[in-house]
């Protein structure tokens, strides 16, 4: 068995914005004078879940499991455009696919599928999940691997024996505060993915709002809390 942790955990767009130059990373590790501007006490919680769910996962469950880290700002994941999405539909009309992206995105549907056990670190961008993620979804989403699909019976998933665990953050969103607060398509959208997908197994963390709220510190205790007892039913 292995977990892979899939860390879509980056709020650096401010500071790319704002400085033009820096790229990467989580923001606790972006230069002072732009980690001050930027984030702030209640930040990183994400992460901080993430490690909180890997620390009682091991202690509680088995040391051995291996895990990987899959930072999908790494550079590892390809893209995936206009000549990937040639070869992806060239399945459906039968015909096999060829070609360099192909292939990429093969490889990287074997490697998410090597994993039993996947948590993914979450924040909402814009209402949704961020582009970085959405593009992983498209890179590993191929016919014949993770979905099936039929005419008359439609899409089947086809992952089996997976579950995932997943860690949403959001600043401003929040269940209940109305729609002037914005709206959830993060956790919805990524939810449906991993049922179609196959993966019925979900486990979930919720740490929305984490910053424009007067109790930040009792979400981030509840949300630690939440991790560790997840935690330890993970295996
Ligand atoms: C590009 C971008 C878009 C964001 N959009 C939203 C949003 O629509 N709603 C919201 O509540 N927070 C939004 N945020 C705030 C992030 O969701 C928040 O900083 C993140 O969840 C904190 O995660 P962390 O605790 O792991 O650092 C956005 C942040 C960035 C960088």
């Amino acid at each position: 068995m292995k977990a892979v942790r899939i860390a879509a955990s980056v709020v650096v767009l401010l500071a790319v914005l704002a400085a033009g130059l820096w790229l990467g990373g989580h923001p606790a590790k972006l230069p002072g004078f732009l980690s001050d501007a930027f984030v702030d006490g209640n930040a990183g919680l994400n992460v901080e879940a993430t490690e909180a769910i890997e620390e009682n996962y091991f202690r509680e469950v088995s040391p051995d499991v291996p895990v990987e880290e899959f930072d999908l700002w790494d550079g590892t994941l390809p893209p995936f455009g206009p000549e990937a999405a040639a070869a992806k539909m060239a399945v459906f009309a039968g015909e096999e696919p060829r070609g360099a992206a192909w292939s990429a995105a093969i490889d990287t549907f074997r490697r998410f599928d090597s994993a039993d056990r996947y948590v993914f670190s979450v924040p909402m961008w814009n209402g949704g999940i961020p582009y970085i993620l959405k593009q992983f979804i498209d890179v590993v989403s191929q016919p014949g691997l993770v979905f099936g699909f039929d005419p008359v019976a439609g899409y089947t998933g086809l992952l089996r024996g997976k579950r995932a665990a997943v860690i949403y953050t959001s600043a401003v969103y929040g269940p209940g505060r109305g729609p002037a607060f914005g709206s959830d398509f993060q956790a919805p959208y990524l939810e449906d993915w991993l049922r179609w997908a196959g993966v019925d197994d979900i486990r979930t963390i919720h740490f929305r709002p984490n910053l424009a709220t007067a109790d930040a510190d009792e979400g981030r205790r509840q949300a630690h809390a939440r991790a560790r007892d997840l935690a330890k039913r993970f295996g």
